[in-house]
């Protein structure tokens, strides 16, 4: 099987979301002549604007392809894949607390969709081993340290069992493993990546750090889950989205490479930090009613993706002091993200938890 290189058409699912528009965009501003064709079915969390860098610049924007519909909808999806060379699978329901109050469409997408996207390239496939097509297209399933469950201790490493425990984890580990098993029984040129918490702009305002940071802009309180000493890994979405990208590039048919981050750290200690680069009090934390089944803890090894040949180059402080900076720079982005549902979904994520939340214990270090 050859591996797409720069030049290829590429079909990015879920292009208008938070990472896959930095893959779209970072990709076509390395000028390799690389197509790319954008499928988005725009729900709340997908924003056309997201893509205005490219679509602003008449070189990139030459190569750059719209098209609004949904991974499950195989009249839309077919055609698409017959011209691809690669497909990278972005799309996806991402909120872990959305996924715990309404599962339905984690399932549709996460699972139907990608059964949809795999069953187009296995007609592909197909018509590559008669001749029809000069290769077969390859698929880069983009998935999550969420489906190894909570790691109390050591870093999870590829070969280990999946366990997922939110209605979100477990669909992405199923489109993962639909994904695997379309590669052993039929085949399929399929790779899946595992990333890490990842931030930086054009997160959604529903998420962690772009919520605080625009809560506390606001002065309105931040919702802090439990006891705020979750750890996660933190990873900058331009680092992500180029790993991904390496990963298209280079990486084994079959093969599932851990992207991690370059930062654990407790909640706390984040927020903290937002706090200070906002100048803002401590205060405006509430100790709020934690997720149910809240993972404690996400941390993986990355040794196989160092040795394809891939390091991240954001580091974390700096990383976040810009994301901080571009939310400040870009209230007109964030307010016009928080249209849609967002005031109904707020008041049933968090206004019973504000009304009965309290004081939060400070960082464990200075923040
Ligand atoms: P996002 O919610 O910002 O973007 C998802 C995009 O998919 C949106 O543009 C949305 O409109 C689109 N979409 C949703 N359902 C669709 C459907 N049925 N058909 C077509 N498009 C659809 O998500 P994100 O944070 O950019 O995450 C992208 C991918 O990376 C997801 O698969 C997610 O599971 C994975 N991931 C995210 C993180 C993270 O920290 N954000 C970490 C690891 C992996
Ligand atoms: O680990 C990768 C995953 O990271 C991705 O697969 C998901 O798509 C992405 O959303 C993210 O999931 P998390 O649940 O870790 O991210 P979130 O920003 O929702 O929460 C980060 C941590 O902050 C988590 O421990 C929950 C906590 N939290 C979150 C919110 C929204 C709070 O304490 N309060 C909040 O209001």
């Amino acid at each position: 099987m050859t591996v797409p290189g720069p030049g290829a058409h590429l079909l990015v699912t879920g292009g208008a979301g938070f990472i896959g528009s930095c893959f779209v965009r970072d990709l076509l501003a390395r000028r390799d002549g690389t197509r790319i064709t954008v499928l988005d079915k725009l729900t709340y969390a997908g924003n056309r604007a997201n893509l205005a860098a490219a679509e602003g610049d008449p070189e990139a924007a030459a190569r750059l392809t719209f098209v609004r519909g949904d991974i499950a909808d195989p009249g839309v999806v077919d055609p698409l894949v017959v011209a691809a060379d690669a497909v990278v699978n972005f799309a996806a329901e991402s909120h872990v607390d959305r996924s715990i109050l309404d599962p339905a469409a984690f399932l549709r997408t996460g699972v139907d969709g990608v059964y949809v996207l795999l069953e187009a390239v296995r007609r592909e496939t197909e018509r590559a081993a008669g001749g029809e097509r000069d290769r077969a297209p390859r698929m880069v399933q983009v998935s999550t340290d969420e489906v190894y469950g909570s790691v109390a201790e050591g870093w999870s490493v590829e070969t280990d069992a999946v366990a997922p425990r939110s209605p979100y984890a477990a669909a992405k580990a199923a489109g993962e493993l639909l994904a695997s098993a379309y590669h052993v029984t039929y085949g399929l040129d399929v790779v899946i990546t595992r990333g890490s918490n990842t931030y930086g702009p054009f997160h959604h305002p529903e998420k962690l750090i772009p919520l605080f940071v625009t809560n506390a802009l606001d002065d309105l309180p931040l919702p802090l889950y439990g006891d705020g000493g979750q750890r996660r890994d933190w990873l900058h979405v331009s680092d992500h989205a180029a790993a991904i990208a390496h990963v298209l590039f280079h990486g084994s048919a079959g093969e599932t490479y851990n992207i991690p981050g370059s930062a654990e750290r407790e909640n706390r200690d984040v927020v903290a930090r937002i706090l200070a680069l906002l100048d803002k009090p401590w205060s405006l934390v509430r100790s709020v009613a934690d997720r149910p089944g809240h993972d404690r803890r996400y941390a993986m090894d990355g040794t196989r993706l160092t040795a394809l040949g891939w390091t991240n180059r954001v580091e974390f402080d700096e990383g976040l002091a810009a994301t901080v900076a571009w939310y400040r720079e870009h209230e007109e982005w964030w307010r016009a993200a928080r249209g849609g549902d967002w005031d109904a979904y707020y008041a049933r994520q968090y206004a019973v938890r504000l009304a009965t939340s309290a004081t939060a214990d400070g960082p464990t270090e200075g923040g």
